[in-house]
């Protein structure tokens, strides 16, 4: 089943939004299997954005990621990654469509407000590295989901 992690970056915690984008993405029908408040460290920050190492704005991700709490969820189901990224807008929120959360909630590229896995591969990665396998709870039902998946 994909996975997509999704972090609600310190913005998000410090400007009061973090229950408007949690349920934007609960209301849209996403399933959650893992949901914790945390403190990103340096060694999990550095390793979480490797694939910035060389970018000029890298030491500044880096910082800001752990500069406050995060609330980190793993979500699961068909297409998520894809769903997850559409709901989230693009990088610059300039350019990001109104309705979704960055187009709506934010200005600048580098206080975008939340994070989502970017691949298949990357969200399978991204849960583990955040997630014990004893925090995911993967096989529970919702009464809804017949209402929000067609068989
Ligand atoms: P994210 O990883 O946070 O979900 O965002 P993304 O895939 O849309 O963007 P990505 O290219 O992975 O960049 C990660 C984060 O780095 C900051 N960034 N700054 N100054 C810049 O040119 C620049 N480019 C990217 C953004 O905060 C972005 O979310
Ligand atoms: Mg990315």
């Amino acid at each position: 089943m994909e996975r997509s992690l999704v972090i609600l970056k310190p913005d998000a915690l410090q400007r009061g939004l973090l229950g408007t984008l949690i349920g934007r993405l609960e209301a849209r029908g996403l399933k959650f299997v893992g949901l914790k408040l945390m403190q990103i460290d340096d060694t999990l920050a550095r390793k979480h954005y490797e694939i910035h190492k060389d970018r000029p704005f890298f030491p500044s991700l880096v910082q800001f990621i752990q500069s406050g709490p995060v609330v980190v969820i793993a979500i699961e189901g068909q297409d998520v990654i894809e769903t997850i990224r559409s709901t989230v807008g693009a990088t610059n929120p300039v350019k990001a469509t109104p309705g979704t959360i960055r187009g709506d909630f934010a200005v600048s590229i580098g206080r975008n407000l939340i994070h989502a896995s970017d691949t298949l591969a990357n969200g399978q990665t991204e849960v583990n590295n955040f997630f014990e396998s004893n925090e995911l709870l993967g096989s529970y039902q919702r009464d809804t989901d017949k209402w929000i998946f067609e068989a």
